[in-house]
């Protein structure tokens, strides 16, 4: 380590002077996007344009540090050093198969001139599509630990911008509906990513890749009325707590013409490493779940009359899934912990033991004979410390029983550790959502995690983690949902990676929780949002019996796929979605509007060949709370040449599958 340490500071002040001053450019690899760095008094500021016109204007990089001097002044430039990159890289599962990876990118190696001399890096890629940074901080001899009070991020784009935006730091987490406001307007802080549109027509989304041991970012106005980072504290109002070497999450800004073209952007996943272990054992998964039944009161996730995680409730739905198609199950309220008020309970829920009605083996046994995997659940409340008590045991006994997949949940207000309470998005919160994913790998378990840590595009690190929910999802249905949520999602949530927003319900009226949406919506989803685990959440009966014709779309439609097309969309108004199957030459398209009706006219023109298009759509008088259950299924022989002509109803959408001839 020391000799590593020798060599690399020889490297850095080989033969060079270290410069006071300096001004200069990174382009991307299409010369289309710039960002400038520059090096004033001692202070480093950057700025982006796009063909010229302002992106971000300059603003200020740096960190605070407690018991010590910022990382912010007085800095010389030791070391520039560029290099170009360009790879295509292969996803285990994903929207697309195939991303490509290319960028340009300086690293400056600086210094202070003077006090202690500590040394950080600032590396800049500019993509064709963004700008992303990091700090990194090399081990030193007298700067080895670190604890940061703030760091000074600053993103300075036109406040006059609108911006899409939740709050952070409340209870229900990312669980918010989105407003659009100008940036000047925000008060307090913002999760990200924040996706904004200028006053030129650029659509941006801030947001960072490779959320490692530190506080996640949420975004504030700081005085000048720019964006400024806020990272999440921890309970002691530190950041984070590190040691050296210590490279910080990237800050991500992302860079589009248009919305669509913002959903393209895979600028997270390429920020983040390959996977350093083997992982082809991962396999995305569809699956139905004991579940909804118990939202809308029918069952309970507490033992009793009406326990819904019985051996026996549990290979009816087994059996129903074969009955089905669906190759997966999910059980919630199987262990000890529900009893009682289950938000209460969460300091000693039990993730190893089953409730005295469930036979985990049986159970298991069963659904490996039937071919169903079974998607085991813990619900931790956010009690961290007593889950990590039991955590080893708890995934050992799932693997032990051929159980690979776990939806893990913190539905607490705050995750707490030894009385503490921590924000989820806090350094500790990151560090245990890291700590049960690695876990979870060494038993060969996927994750679809809920009331997560954000998206930083980790999954291409760690495949294992098929998805997350961390956003609102359907289990706010019945009042605090609204149609333009689902259109306002693909620009912003998720474009820091697939969603499990629980789709496919089809008891829409239901008094319980009567839903916003037309029946045909439902199924939209399954292509308007990825999820590399995607739930069929309704009961068996309303597949089976209600709607049979409506859930061969559900039985059909891949989790994953083989390349996406954007083909229409306005945030906040609708969207319409094609992707290719991984597996085969079918297409699916996919859309949604919010309150208002709207007619598309979708063009078939990555077509190859003759299609036969499956069309569930809206009836022509559909609409989300009147009349939500008028439906069409129809079917047409269409190619390249050929539209679809589709009325969307009010909270409506439709779904089409495109089936090769
Ligand atoms: C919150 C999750 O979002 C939901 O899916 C789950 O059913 C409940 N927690 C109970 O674990
Ligand atoms: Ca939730």
């Amino acid at each position: 380590m020391f000799k590593a340490i020798a060599r690399f500071f020889k490297w850095l002040f080989g033969s060079k002077k270290p410069l006071l001053e300096y001004d200069g450019k990174i382009l991307s690899p299409d010369g289309r996007t710039e960002c400038m760095v520059r090096l004033l008094n001692g202070q480093v500021v950057y700025s982006v344009q796009k063909d010229g016109k302002s992106i971000v204007r300059e603003s200020h990089v740096g960190m605070e540090l407690r018991g010590d001097e910022p990382l912010l002044n007085g800095l010389m430039l030791v070391r520039a050093v560029s290099k170009t990159f360009d790879e295509t890289w292969e996803t285990v599962c994903g929207e697309e198969q195939y991303v490509r990876n290319n960028y340009n990118e300086t690293a400056f190696y600086l210094s202070e001139s003077g006090g202690k001399k500590r040394l950080f890096t600032l590396r800049f890629r500019v993509f064709d599509n963004g700008v992303a940074f990091r700090y990194e901080l090399p081990p030193q001899p007298e700067f080895q630990k670190l604890i940061v009070e703030n760091e000074l991020s600053e993103f300075n784009v036109d406040s006059n911008s609108y911006a899409w935006h939740i709050p952070a730091y409340q209870p229900d987490r990312y669980e918010y509906n989105y407003t659009r406001d100008s940036i000047y307007e925000l008060t307090g802080s913002v999760h990200t990513p924040l996706t904004i549109e200028t006053p030129t027509g650029f659509f941006l989304s801030i947001h960072e890749a490779a959320l490692y041991n530190y506080g996640s970012m949420t975004l504030k106005v700081d005085g000048n009325g720019a964006l400024i980072s806020d990272i999440t504290p921890l309970s002691d109002g530190a950041r984070a707590y590190v040691e050296l070497p210590f490279d910080t999450p990237w800050r991500v800004i992302m860079i589009a013409d248009n919305p669509l073209e913002l959903t393209m952007n895979r600028m997270i996943f390429n920020l983040n490493d390959p996977p350093k272990q083997d992982f082809s054992w991962v396999k995305p998964l569809k699956f139905m779940g004991i579940w909804w039944a118990m939202y809308v009161g029918e069952w309970t996730w507490a033992e009793g009359e009406r326990h819904g995680a019985t051996t026996e409730h549990t290979k009816e739905y087994i059996d129903a899934c074969v009955r089905l198609g669906i190759p997966g199950l999910l059980v919630e309220g199987w262990n000890n912990g529900w009893n009682g008020d289950w938000l209460a309970n969460g300091p000693t829920n039990d993730f190893v033991h089953p409730s005295a009605d469930f036979n985990l083996e049986e159970v298991a046994k069963y659904a490996e004979a039937k071919g169903v995997s079974l998607v085991g659940h813990h619900e931790t409340v956010g009690y961290i410390d007593n889950y990590e008590r039991q955590i080893d045991e708890a995934y050992k006994e799932y693997a032990d029983n051929g159980i690979h997949y776990v939806k893990p949940g913190y539905a607490g207000a705050y995750m707490t550790v030894q009385g503490r309470r921590e924000y989820h998005h806090s350094q500790v919160g990151v560090r245990h959502y890291q700590k049960a994913l690695e876990l979870a790998a060494k038993y060969q378990i996927c994750l679809d995690v809920h009331e997560p840590i954000k998206g930083t595009g980790i999954e291409r690190t760690w495949p294992n983690l098929l998805t997350r929910e961390g956003a609102r999802g359907q289990e706010y249905e019945g009042g605090a949902l609204f149609p333009s949520h689902a259109t306002i999602l693909p620009f912003t949530r998720l474009l820091s990676g697939g969603m499990d927003y629980t789709s496919g319900i089809f008891d829409v009226s239901n008094n319980v929780k009567r839903m916003a949406t037309t029946l045909a919506r439902q199924v939209a989803y399954y292509v308007t949002i990825y999820s590399g685990m995607q739930m069929a959440a309704d009961r068996p009966k309303f597949y089976e019996e209600v709607h049979p014709d409506l859930f061969t779309f559900i039985k059909d439609v891949p989790v994953s796929w083989a390349k996406t097309l954007p083909l229409l969309g306005q945030i906040g108004q609708f969207y319409v979605v094609a992707r290719r199957d991984r597996y085969s030459d079918d297409w699916y398209i996919g859309g949604v509007t919010n309150e208002e009706a709207r007619r598309v006219r979708v063009s078939l023109e990555f077509l190859d060949g003759e299609y036969e298009a499956q069309i569930y759509r809206d009836g022509d008088d559909a609409h989300y709370r009147e009349n939500q259950l008028s439906l069409v299924v129809e079917k047409r022989r269409v190619s390249a040449t050929d539209f679809l002509d589709i009325w969307m109803a009010p909270g409506g959408g439709f779904a089409v599958r495109l089936k090769k001839l």
